[in-house]
């Protein structure tokens, strides 16, 4: 209704003479001058301490190891929390044909809960504190941070929570992917295969999300050619 005024006032308040680079120049000075996101924080006991240093004289980088683990806990943590919303989404809106049952993503719920459990088991075996945030762990919660709020919004559909939770499943399988180069890199092969299991997990996940998706536009595509034919 107001087109005509809202094109009145962008002629009015026309953006200012030049070009972008005054505002990169400013970024560069600020990432130059900023400190990292954290660092590893050493760990918290003697016995913690010990083996870090078994580890470097193995030749081993046990920092690298901690931060990557301690970015996989924080993300299947989140993925608890993602799945739990996206459970009361389900229980507040209802499902559809192919869509996910509760018992699947009651599931997959459990597995990233599972996953986030033995992660924590293999953090404190290295001696490393489970409870400090890493480096990555802060990252990965920033990337993740619209995938959350695009599930806990009020207003989204349960189609469109699913959405957001494939890109969480699809970094979550990367994340892993690249966790378990790293152990056997660094000759954890025990950790290499438990971590397998972990990814293939989420390989499921992956599948699971991306068909419930699938199912859902292509009803909203069926009822609209319903609804073509039907009303005329
Ligand atoms: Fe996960
Ligand atoms: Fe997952």
């Amino acid at each position: 209704m107001h087109a005509k005024q809202l094109l009145e006032i962008s002629k009015e308040h026309a953006p200012p003479p030049g070009d972008e680079s005054p505002l990169a120049n400013m970024r560069r000075d600020f990432f130059a001058a900023s400190q990292p996101i954290g660092t590893v924080p050493p760990p918290g006991s003697v016995k913690g301490m010990a083996k870090t240093a078994l580890e470097t004289l193995k030749g081993h980088k046990p920092t690298v190891l901690v931060d990557k683990l301690g970015e996989r806990l924080a993300f299947e943590r989140t993925g608890v929390r993602l799945y739990e919303s996206v459970l009361t989404k389900f229980d507040a809106l209802g499902s559809w044909d192919d869509g996910p049952t509760r018992a699947q993503l009651m599931q997959n719920r459990d597995e990233e809960l599972a996953h986030f459990e033995m992660v924590r088991q293999y953090l404190q075996k290295l001696g490393a504190d489970p409870t400090a945030m890493t480096p990555s762990a802060d990252v990965v919660a920033v990337i993740s941070s619209g995938v959350l709020k695009a599930i806990t919004d009020p207003r989204t559909t349960l189609a469109q929570a699913l959405q957001a939770l494939l890109v969480a499943e699809r970094a979550d399988i990367e994340g892993w992917q690249g966790l378990i180069q790293l152990a056997r890199e660094l000759g954890h092969e025990q950790m290499a295969r438990d971590f397998q299991e972990a990814e293939r997990a989420e390989q499921r996940h992956g599948v699971w999300v991306r068909q419930w998706l699938d199912a859902s536009v292509l009803q909203d595509a069926n009822r609209e050619i319903g609804k073509q034919h039907g009303g005329g």
